[in-house]
């Protein structure tokens, strides 16, 4: 096992440039959230039968998803906002679909059907570990450590990394991870924390701290990709995939690790992931328009290009994950409180389809592969799923499936 370290004095902390914009006490009340939860739940009300045996698309047409069988990275965040629904609701009916989707995930993963990708990790954690942990589902738990054991396959000793995609020996994927698998871990510390094998942990651990070396620069913004020779451990160059060029930062990436840094931190308690943290939020903070909607790279600041109201909604996810891990005397805890706040009331008023009939999707104005022509400016699940997850934590104390 590599003996992993980083060093989070490395990164540059910007702090935040206006800090009257987030340093102002923002607050919700009880009655916004409830309202914006209703809308949510109207919304899954109206595709509860198009999606029992089957899944939404990953992204939209014309605010509109398509129904697809359980094989895309993406599916698995419907059955989340199941699970969520039936927290805050305990309707049955919820429940009754989101176990009959637990039993889709058993068989995809029995049969290995599109496994073959780190993303194993967003699938059985949402449908499979909330299943096991709000109900004791034992066909989730055994689904979800299969996915354990799927996943940590995808481990390079060497370079202590989870290679995101393709084949193990593909060149052009080989030693390849992306910052979006911070949030794969926690089915890794999960699955040691029920079987008691630190195996899944170690390797969690290890390749978070090098995600945090290598897709993190110098002046707290991320790569999307890096590669690392799996054979030699040195790292090669990162570059980007989903972002507008290999220098710039894709807003969905920074997101990704506003979140997963923290989520890792929980389970490894490595401060120096806060610190880091801290700094990536401050970086995106720094980089948000008047309504505090990122556009879809941080490249962008103002004018027309598109927004990605998902990535927004997983950055409120994580800021508010990180208001609970702070201590009250950081400087920066209020801030990141009250920039989630502000970001989730702007998706509410002005990013959803509350008045839009036809829609299935929520969140409108979301990016998911703007070179790839994919998605753009559509509703796309996990924007979905990410807001209102921001909404249950507002509503209670949430005990996360992460
Ligand atoms: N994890 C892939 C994406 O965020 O589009």
């Amino acid at each position: 096992m590599s003996n992993v370290r980083f060093d989070a004095t490395e990164v540059r902390d910007e702090g935040i440039f206006q800090s009257a914009k987030y340093g102002k006490s923002e607050k919700i009340t009880r009655d916004y959230v409830e309202t914006a939860i209703g809308h949510v739940l109207k919304k899954i009300d109206q595709s509860l039968n198009q999606f029992t045996d089957q899944f939404p698309a990953p992204s939209s047409n014309n605010q509109v998803y398509k129904a697809i069988d359980n094989v895309e990275w993406t599916t698995s965040f419907w059955t989340g906002m199941l699970w969520l629904a039936y927290e805050v609701t305990n309707d049955e009916k919820y429940r009754r679909v989101a176990e009959k989707q637990v039993q889709s995930f058993k068989e995809r993963i029995e049969n290995r059907v599109s496994v073959n990708h780190h993303d194993v990790g967003f699938l059985y954690t949402l449908s499979c570990v909330s299943a096991f942990k709000l109900t004791g589902n034992s066909d989730a738990k055994n689904a979800a450590l299969e996915a354990a054991d799927l996943l940590i396959t995808r481990y390079f000793e060497k370079a202590g990394i989870l290679q995101a995609w393709g084949d193990l020996k593909d060149p052009k994927q080989r030693g390849r991870m992306i910052i979006d698998c911070n949030m794969n871990l926690p089915l890794l510390y999960w699955a040691s924390e029920v079987t008691g094998d630190q195996k899944y942990r170690e390797i969690a651990s290890s390749h978070v701290k090098q995600a945090a070396k290598y897709i993190v620069r110098e002046d707290a913004s991320t790569f999307h990709t890096f590669y690392m020779d799996p054979d030699t451990g040195v790292p090669l160059k990162g570059d980007t995939h989903q972002g507008f060029a290999d220098d710039s930062c894709w807003a969905r990436g920074q997101a990704w690790g506003m979140y997963g840094f923290p989520l890792s931190y929980k389970y490894i308690n490595d401060w120096d992931l806060m610190e880091l943290s801290k700094k990536i939020s401050n970086y995106f903070l720094n980089r948000l328009p008047e309504d505090h909607v990122c556009y879809w790279d941080l490249i962008f600041t103002e004018g027309e290009e598109e927004r990605d109201s998902s990535a927004a909604a997983i950055a409120a996810c994580g800021m508010l994950e990180m208001v609970k891990c702070l201590p009250l005397s950081d400087p920066y805890r209020d801030y990141y409180q009250n920039a989630a706040i502000k970001i989730i009331k702007s998706l509410h008023q002005n990013y959803t389809t509350e008045v839009e009939g036809e829609a299935n999707g929520i969140l409108k104005h979301a990016v998911y592969y703007k070179g790839g022509n994919m998605g753009v400016d559509e509703s796309c699940i996990w924007g979905d799923y990410y807001y209102f997850e921001s909404l249950v934590r507002l509503l209670k104390d949430w005990k996360l499936y992460w």
